[in-house]
């Protein structure tokens, strides 16, 4: 028989309980938001430090830390192009106050100007609160076919003149007991392709390099996030070097259908202001990549075995 007051009761009791989940859940949410957006406006004023800041994602950095209040040091190669980029912050960005973004052209792959790069920047900065090792290129063609030259010239971009860069910066954040050290790495520093050998092992070193580095300067309050992304829709694919060291020149289907790089930027900011240590930003199918390298690499080293007789990019 309906027993209304039973059935009231029990409605009372679940009305109760949701409300001692609900409740907290809504302040913890509210506490946290307020906690984010207090992180946020510490940006304000602070020297970020963009490679690759002339196109794609490094370029979309700038944004983002820019429109924040922060001082941006754009980097790369092609001084036409990072013009361009400061021309857009200024003209998209209404930030009071106004911190001209620092145009200073260099390359990752001449290591051993990265110091002096760093003293100039520092001469007119004074500091730099967040390095964002970002510029880099990728590579399509099999190891065979791959010249060492190659090999060299992107594990000397991507590896070799981050880890100098980083090493140029941090005596002054050291002196100054405080800094953030951010490392643009790749699903593919957690998992190789074939037709990839020599971007999947720059983008592997680099994840090492980051945890060692990041035991050693936790005592100097130096934080360090690695950021491991899936396919972003840049100019990544089109400037890859191939095994001759040619350009690849093709936008591959897995980058044009990527992750828009304002979307990546602006998660990357919320891992700075939240002193994360790695963040993952991809689909489903490269995360269970990572995992199935993790946990069941025969299986794995299948599918990769399949992918590589394909040939795909
Ligand atoms: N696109 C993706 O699917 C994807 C996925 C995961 C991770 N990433 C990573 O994201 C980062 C940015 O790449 P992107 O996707 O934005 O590609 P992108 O549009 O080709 O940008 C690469 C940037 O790196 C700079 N660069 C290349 N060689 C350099 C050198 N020797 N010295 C200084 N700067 C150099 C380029 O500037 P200049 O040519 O002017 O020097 C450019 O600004 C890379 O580290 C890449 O590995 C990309």
């Amino acid at each position: 028989m309906f027993d209304g007051k039973k059935l009231y009761q029990s409605l009372s009791l679940l009305g109760s309980l949701s409300l001692a989940f609900t409740i907290p859940w809504i302040v913890f949410k509210v506490c946290r938001a307020i906690h984010l957006k207090r992180n946020y406006n510490a940006l304000l004023g602070k020297v970020v430090l963009i490679t690759g800041a002339s196109s794609g994602l490094g370029e979309a950095l700038a944004h983002e830390f820019y429109k924040q209040g922060c001082q941006v040091v754009l980097c790369a190669r092609r001084r036409q192009e990072l013009e361009r980029v400061r021309t857009e912050l200024l003209q998209t960005h209404p930030t009071v106050p106004t911190i001209p973004p620092i145009v200073h052209p260099l390359d990752l792959s001449d290591i051993n100007t990265l110091p002096s790069h760093v003293d100039k920047i520092l001469a007119v900065t004074g500091k730099i609160d967040i390095l964002i090792n970002n510029g880099g290129i990728s590579h399509r063609g099999s190891v065979l076919a791959t010249q060492p030259d190659v090999d060299i010239k992107i594990m000397l971009t991507n590896y070799f003149g981050s880890a100098a860069l980083t090493k140029a910066v941090l005596p002054s954040m050291i002196k100054n007991k405080s800094g953030h050290v951010v490392f643009i790495s790749s699903i593919q520093g957690l998992m190789a392709l074939p037709e990839r050998s020599a971007y999947s092992a720059s983008k592997h070193a680099m994840q090492a390099f980051s945890d060692s580095l990041r035991a050693e300067v936790a005592i100097h309050n130096i934080s360090v996030t690695v950021v491991s992304a899936g396919y972003i829709k840049t100019e990544l694919s089109r400037n890859a070097l191939t095994g001759s060291g040619g350009k690849h020149g093709e936008m591959d289907a897995a980058t044009e259908s990527g992750y828009a790089p304002g979307y990546v930027a602006t998660e990357v900011g919320r891992a700075v202001v939240q002193k994360k240590k790695e963040i993952l930003i991809s689909t489903l199918v490269p995360r269970i990549g990572v995992f199935l390298r993790k946990y069941l690499p025969s299986v794995y080293f299948y599918v990769m075995e399949k992918r590589a007789q394909k040939h795909s990019f």
